[in-house]
């Protein structure tokens, strides 16, 4: 049997929203849900506490790294004095190809969303 974890009331999951479930950051993009593990992968800020932009993509709440929520890929290199660093950006995307963010299944049943 699968494990699964409940996140909540459907109707809370409203676009832009990210809420916490276990090791998951499960969100709505308004296009699609999807559930991401929590550990930024640059210095493991909780991504439950991020937020989505314009392109769907996660923003990492401490340094802005974006990352593509299908893929598990970081989109965008750590922002702000991070961003000065010579390859730093594009070594953490390097790095997510081989080790994306490990993805969840958003399933719903009777009015209440779970992550498996
Ligand atoms: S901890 Fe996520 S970008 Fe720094």
């Amino acid at each position: 049997m699968t494990d699964e974890v409940e996140v909540g009331a459907t109707a809370e999951l409203r676009p832009g929203t990210i809420h916490p479930a276990g090791r998951y950051a499960v969100g709505n993009t308004g296009e699609e849900r999807f559930a991401v593990t929590r550990r930024c992968r640059h210095l493991g800020a909780d991504l439950a506490d991020g937020s989505i932009d314009d392109d769907g993509c996660l923003v990492c709440p401490w340094h802005g790294a974006t990352y593509d929520v299908a893929s598990g890929r970081m989109t965008r290199g750590p922002q702000g004095i991070f961003a000065k660093i010579p390859g730093l950006g594009a070594g953490f995307k390097l790095l997510t190809r081989i080790l994306p963010l490990g993805r969840g299944e958003v399933v719903e049943r009777d009015g209440t969303t779970f992550v498996r």
